[in-house]
């Protein structure tokens, strides 16, 4: 019996040496020291021995049953340690590749242009307004002195809807008559930004969306002179406090007087080259005197009140300040071009 009990012991600790998986772990434990296993049913015999050999017996199964648990239990730790170590050999991250870097965002030049933009206007008093970029022939034409079938209709070529005298606004102006409208009788200055489309041929110089930024003016006493301090204090602020103005007569329906405003050229300073086309000047806005029916329109009495209006293209701004020769770069959605105003 103890010669049995001794070879089992042997047999137990050869076999736990060779697992090589901890999954065969269990099975060994059960083979051996399981209530159906070997070493409990070599106990189990014990009690048929002669007497005289049932103490001694029984010493040497409990011996080897702590034994084994202890080898069992080394056996274990090994196989689990090792079993730790190839999983995280085999699911290593190679922590040494960079990681992939996020693009991130950021405003659109468009965007960051008229930020600036309201800020200076901000700066002088004006509030800003929005109305629809949807319209009637009403507000973006006949209110502001485009009859029907006016010439002047010709110069915004209009993308209408299928809702008779529904259109998209060709201009922010429409947006003066909303204002008004809104501050009647009171004095207001107004800053009237937003999308406008045209139906135009698409070229390096005209898209068929675009925004622009309108201000209008009206109180008891404004005249020319306001128009072209407010013009010129923006012209400087946004281009460079020496930037020389000039007012040259022009023709809008909904002002009279009427001007283009020219900036001496940021590129050669009023010297003449390509930018300003040898004129020394570069054109920034239409603007005027509010005409007495467009005042009329929007509720005010043109026998007591007087309002200058201007309207700007963003865009054109921001290819001044930018450099940026083709319009068409703006809203063509390539990003090599937006990254470089980040
Ligand atoms: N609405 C004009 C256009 O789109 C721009 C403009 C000219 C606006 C003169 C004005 C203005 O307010 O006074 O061409």
């Amino acid at each position: 019996m103890l010669d049995e009990l001794k070879q089992m012991r042997q047999e137990a600790i050869d076999k736990l040496e060779v697992l090589s998986e901890a999954a065969d772990l269990d099975a060994w434990r059960l083979a051996f020291l399981g209530r159906k296993g070997r070493l409990t049913a070599a106990l189990r015999s014990i009690g048929a021995l002669p007497k005289e050999e049932r103490p001694l017996a029984g010493q040497l199964a409990n011996e080897i049953r702590v034994a084994l648990e202890a080898a069992f239990e080394q056996r274990a730790t090994e196989l689990r340690s090792r079993a730790l170590a190839e999983s995280l050999q085999r699911d290593a991250l190679d922590v040494h590749l960079p990681g992939r870097p996020q693009n991130l965002g950021a405003l659109h030049v468009s965007t960051q242009t008229l930020r600036e933009i309201y800020d200076i206007f901000r700066y002088l008093g004006f509030e800003i307004l929005r109305s629809g970029e949807v319209e009637d022939d009403m507000t973006n034409f006949q209110l502001l002195n485009f009859p029907p079938h006016h010439p002047a209709r010709d110069m915004q070529d209009t993308f209408f809807t299928t809702t008779p005298d529904v259109l998209l606004r060709t201009h922010t102006s429409p947006g003066q008559i909303h204002a008004m409208r809104k501050h009647h009788p009171e004095p207001f200055r107004a800053l009237l930004p937003g999308k406008c489309y045209r139906y135009e041929q698409v070229t390096m110089r005209s898209e068929y969306m675009f925004h622009q930024v309108e201000g209008i003016a009206v109180g008891h006493n404004i005249t020319m002179g306001d128009l072209k301090g407010v013009v010129t204090e923006f012209a400087r602020m946004m281009f460079g406090a020496d930037r020389k103005m000039r007012f040259r007569p022009s023709y809008f329906p909904f002002t009279e007087p009427s001007a283009e405003a020219d900036m001496d050229c940021i590129l050669c300073n009023g010297e003449g080259c390509a930018l300003c086309k040898y004129t020394g000047w570069l054109e920034i806005m239409g603007c005027g005197m509010v005409h007495p029916n467009v005042l009329r329109n929007g509720g005010y009495d043109p026998t007591e009140f007087s309002g200058f209006a201007f309207g700007m293209g963003p865009e054109r701004i921001a290819m001044l300040k930018h450099g940026i020769t083709d319009i068409r770069h703006f809203f063509s959605g390539d990003v090599r071009f937006l990254q470089q105003f980040a």
